[in-house]
C-alpha cells in the first residue's frame, strides 16, 4: 500500500514538473443547458409577453478547470449561456460535484459567469423578484442548467492535460455603446480624462494550448450587453456571444456540429452594466428621431424609445455585433505570446451586502442598506423599455404578479434615507413574504493563473464601476508582491446575482442601473473593499474568511405555470404529419419553410439532441445529418394553434448557405406528445426529399 501511495504520488510530480514542460494542468468541457422551448418566460428583459416559442441557438455551459499540477489546487471557470447562475443554481452544482469529487470543487474555487443572454429560460432564481415575469421557479429551467453545467465540467475534470496559457488584449471597435452616457458624465473629470471611451474598449483572450500543441480552448472577455436579440425575440438563443462562441468553435472544430467538438470557446461578460450592443443608439420608435437623452423618453413616454442597430434587423444586429467579437478573439488568440506561468489560486467569501460598514478615502464612514429598487428600474433600459411596470394596471394576465403586487409595502423612513436620492419604487430587503426578494448575502471571488487575474462579481458592474475595482485590485496584488505584469479583467454575472452597481456619482443620476443598485449609494465602495480584502489575502498566502451562509430557499419557491397537460392532433392528422412540405427544388442561399403536427416541447427538452435535422443524401443513399436545431441558419418556431384541445404546429425554416453541397435533402421534426394520462410518446416527422442547386 504504501509503496503503491509513494510510486503514485512520484509520478504526478513528475507528471507536473518533469515530462511535460507545461506551465500548467488544464481541462475543458462544454454541455448542453437549454431549458423548455415552449411556455416559459425568457430572463432579461422582464417582459411578460416574452415567453419561448421555439428555439434558434442552445444555451450551453463551458468549462474550464485550470491546477499546475494534478494534484495542486484548482479553479473552474464556467461560461453560461444564461442571463446569469444565481446562487441556487451553483449551490446545486457544488453540491453534485461534492458527490462526485469529494472536497475537490467547492463554493470557493468554482466560478460560473453568465453570458447574459435576455433570450435564455428564466425561473431558475430562488429570489422571487427575478421569477416574477416567469410565474415562479420552475424547475425544469433549473435543473437543465444545473445538470447541463456538472456534464461540462466532468468533460472538463476528465480532459485535464498538461498544457500552457496565454494572455492578450486589443481593442474591439464599434461593437458597444454607453446607453446611459449621462449617468457616465457625472464622474468625476479628472477620472473620465483618463480614458477615450466612455465604455471599455479592450478584449482580454485567454489562449490554452496543450504541452503537444494542439488547441484546447479559448476565453475571451468583453463587455456588452447580450440583447441584440431584442424583447420581442421568442425563440431561445445565446444572442451575440453564443454566436461568436459557435464560430469560433466551429474554426477548430471543422465538421462537428455545434457543442459537439472538442475545442470549446467562451465569449465571457465583464463589466457590461452601462453597456449596449445596439449600437446606432437609440431612437423614438414612431417618428425615428432621437430620444430626450437624460430620461430616454420620447413624448415622456419610455416605451417608444429603442435603441437599435448595427443591423437592419435583430438577427443581423446579433451576426454582426457576434462576428466583431469572433473575428477579434481570433486575431488576439493567433498573436498571444504572454505566457502566464506561476501559481493557481482563488479566494472566496460570502458577505452580506446589506450590512457592509465602509471606510471611504476622505475619512467618511458609511453604510450599505437593504436591497430597494428605485423608479427607474420600472422603466427598463433602451434595450428593452418598460415592461416591468408595477405601476399601470397591466397585471391582470399575470397571476403571480397579481399576488406579489398586494405585498409591497411602504418603505420604513430608514431605508428611504439609506438609500437617498434614490426614489423607493420597491423596498425589496423590507418584504419578506413570501421568501426573500433579491440576495442579501453574496459571493466575493478572486481567481488566479498567474499574472492574470478574474475579478468575478456577482451583478453587473458599469464601466467606471469596473475601472476602478480593476485598479483597486490590481494595486493591492503588486503592492503584495505579485508580479508588476500581472493583468485583471472582471468576470460578470459570476455565481449569485445582486443585479447593478454603479458608482457613487452615477447613481447621484438614478438612470436604470443606479435605480437597479440595490444596496443604496455605497454598494460600489463595499464591494472594493471587499475585494480588497481577498487580494490582500491572496498576497499574503492567507485564507479568505468563508463568511456568512446564504439560505437555501429552494423548498418555499411557488410557481404559476401550468405543466403541459395533453397534446392531441386534429382528427386527420398525427402527431409529425407534414402540414406544409418542402418544395421539389431550391437554390442555395434561399430558405426552406414547412410545418408540422407538433407537441409541446415542455415534454422533452431533448438535452444534447435536436427538435429538427436537416439531412442530405449520401452517394449511398444513406442519409446525412447537416443541419440540428442549434446552428445559426435553422430556426424552429413552436405555435400553440388550440389551446383547450392541445394543438400545435412546428415551423421549421433552414436558411441554405450560399456554398451549400447540391443534392438530395430533406428535413425531420423530433418531438414527443404526452396523453392527458401523463404517458409520452416520441414522434417523427419527415417531409419529402427535395433537391437543393447552386445559386444563379
Ligand atoms: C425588435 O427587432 C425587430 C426586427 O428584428 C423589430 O421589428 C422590432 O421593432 C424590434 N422591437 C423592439 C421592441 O426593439
Ligand atoms: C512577468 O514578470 C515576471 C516577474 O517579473 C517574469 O518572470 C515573467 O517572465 C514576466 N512574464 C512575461 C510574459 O513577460
Ligand atoms: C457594521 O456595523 C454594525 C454596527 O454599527 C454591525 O452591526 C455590523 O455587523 C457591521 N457589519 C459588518 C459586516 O461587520
Ligand atoms: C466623502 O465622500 C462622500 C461621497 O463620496 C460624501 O458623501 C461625504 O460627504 C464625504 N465626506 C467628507 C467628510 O467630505
Ligand atoms: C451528446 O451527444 C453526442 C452525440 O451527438 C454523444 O456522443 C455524447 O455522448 C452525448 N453526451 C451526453 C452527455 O449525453
Amino acid at each position: 500500500m504504501a509503496t503503491l501511495v509513494y510510486i503514485s504520488l512520484g509520478s504526478l510530480l513528475l507528471l507536473g514538473n518533469v515530462c511535460f514542460g507545461s506551465n500548467y494542468y488544464v481541462g475543458v468541457g462544454i454541455a448542453d443547458v437549454t431549458g423548455p422551448a415552449a411556455d416559459i418566460n425568457m430572463m432579461g428583459y422582464a417582459n411578460p409577453g416574452q415567453t419561448s416559442h421555439g428555439l434558434h441557438m442552445r444555451q450551453m455551459s463551458r468549462a474550464f478547470i485550470f491546477a499546475v499540477s494534478p494534484a495542486s489546487p484548482r479553479v473552474i471557470f464556467v461560461n453560461l449561456d444564461a442571463a446569469w447562475a444565481g446562487g441556487a443554481v451553483k449551490r446545486q452544482v457544488v453540491q453534485k460535484l461534492k458527490k462526485r469529487f469529494g472536497n475537490l470543487y467547492t463554493d470557493k474555487n468554482v466560478c460560473i459567469s453568465g453570458t447574459h443572454t435576455h433570450s435564455g429560460m428564466g425561473g431558475y432564481s430562488q429570489y422571487l423578484l427575478f421569477d416574477i415575469t416567469a410565474l415562479g421557479f420552475n424547475h425544469q429551467t433549473f435543473e437543465a442548467l444545473v445538470d447541463g453545467i456538472v456534464v461540462s465540467i466532468v468533460k472538463a475534470h476528465d480532459s485535464m492535460q498538461p498544457a500552457d496559457l496565454y494572455v492578450n488584449k486589443g481593442e474591439l471597435l464599434e461593437s458597444n455603446i454607453n446607453r446611459s452616457p449621462t449617468a457616465y458624465l457625472n464622474n468625476p473629470e479628472a477620472e473620465r480624462a483618463k480614458y477615450t471611451h466612455n465604455v471599455d474598449k479592450d478584449m482580454v483572450v485567454l489562449k490554452i494550448v496543450s504541452s503537444s500543441g494542439v488547441d484546447i480552448g479559448m476565453i475571451s472577455w468583453f463587455a456588452v450587453h447580450c440583447t441584440s436579440m431584442n424583447n420581442t425575440n421568442q425563440m431561445i438563443s445565446s444572442d451575440n456571444k453564443g454566436y461568436a462562441a459557435q464560430q469560433f468553435e466551429n474554426m477548430f472544430n471543422p465538421g462537428s456540429a455545434p457543442g459537439k467538438g472538442p475545442f470549446v470557446a467562451a465569449f465571457a461578460q465583464s463589466n457590461e452594466g452601462d453597456v449596449s450592443p445596439n449600437t446606432r443608439g437609440p431612437h423614438c420608435l414612431d417618428t425615428g428621431k432621437e430620444c430626450d437623452v437624460p430620461t430616454s423618453t420620447c413624448n415622456d413616454r419610455n416605451e417608444l424609445c429603442v435603441a437599435f442597430g448595427p443591423g437592419k434587423d435583430m438577427f443581423e444586429s446579433t451576426q454582426i455585433i457576434g462576428n466583431n467579437q469572433f473575428k477579434k478573439a481570433v486575431e488576439l488568440y493567433n498573436s498571444a505570446s504572454f505566457k502566464l506561468s506561476g501559481p493557481v489560486d482563488f479566494r472566496h467569501s460570502f458577505a452580506d451586502m446589506t450590512i457592509q460598514n465602509v471606510s471611504l478615502s476622505n475619512g467618511s464612514k458609511v453604510q450599505t442598506c437593504k436591497p430597494s429598487m428605485g423608479y427607474s428600474f420600472a422603466a427598463g433600459t433602451t434595450d428593452g423599455p418598460g415592461a416591468f411596470d408595477f405601476k399601470q394596471g397591466t397585471t391582470t394576465s399575470n397571476p403571480f404578479w397579481n399576488f406579489v403586487r398586494d405585498l409591497i409595502e411602504d418603505p420604513s423612513p430608514e431605508l428611504v434615507k439609506c438609500q437617498e436620492p434614490k426614489p423607493i419604487l420597491l423596498p425589496t430587503g423590507e418584504i419578506t413574504k413570501p421568501y426573500l426578494w433579491q440576495p442579501q448575502i453574496v459571493d466575493t471571488q478572486l481567481l488566479r493563473l498567474g499574472q492574470f487575474v478574474i475579478i468575478a462579481v456577482p451583478g453587473e458592474f458599469s464601466t467606471m464601476s469596473g475601472r476602478r475595482m480593476r485598479d483597486a485590485v490590481s494595486s493591492i496584488l503588486i503592492q503584495g508582491g505579485f508580479p508588476a505584469n500581472t493583468s485583471t479583467v472582471i468576470g460578470g454575472l459570476c455565481n449569485e446575482y445582486a443585479d447593478y452597481i454603479t458608482t457613487y456619482e452615477e447613481y447621484q443620476i438614478q438612470r436604470y442601473e443606479g435605480a437597479s443598485t440595490t444596496y443604496g449609494p455605497y454598494t460600489l465602495a463595499a464591494y472594493i473593499q471587499l475585494y480588497r480584502q481577498l487580494a490582500s489575502a491572496m498576497a499574503k498566502g492567507t485564507p479568505s474568511p468563508d463568511g456568512p451562509t446564504p439560505p437555501n430557499l429552494l423548498d418555499v419557491q411557488l410557481n404559476f405555470v401550468p405543466g403541459v397537460i395533453f397534446d392531441l392532433a386534429p382528427s386527420g392528422e398525427e402527431f409529425g404529419s407534414v402540414l406544409q412540405d418542402a418544395n421539389p427544388s431550391y437554390r442555395a442561399g434561399s430558405q426552406v419553410t414547412v410545418r408540422f403536427q407538433s407537441a409541446n416541447p415542455r415534454n422533452n427538452l431533448r438535452t444534447n439532441g435536436t427538435f429538427l435535422s436537416v439531412e442530405r443524401k449520401d452517394e449511398s443513399g444513406r442519409w446525412i445529418i447537416a443541419f440540428s436545431d442549434s446552428y445559426w441558419e435553422t430556426r424552429f418556431h413552436w405555435i400553440r394553434t388550440e389551446t383547450f384541445l392541445g394543438y400545435s404546429e412546428a415551423l421549421i425554416i433552414w436558411d441554405i448557405p450560399i456554398g451549400q453541397k447540391s443534392g438530395t435533402y430533406r428535413i425531420q421534426h423530433f418531438g414527443t406528445s404526452k396523453t392527458v394520462t401523463g404517458t409520452l410518446t416520441n414522434f417523427v416527422g419527415t417531409t419529402s426529399e427535395f433537391q437543393v442547386v447552386a445559386p444563379r
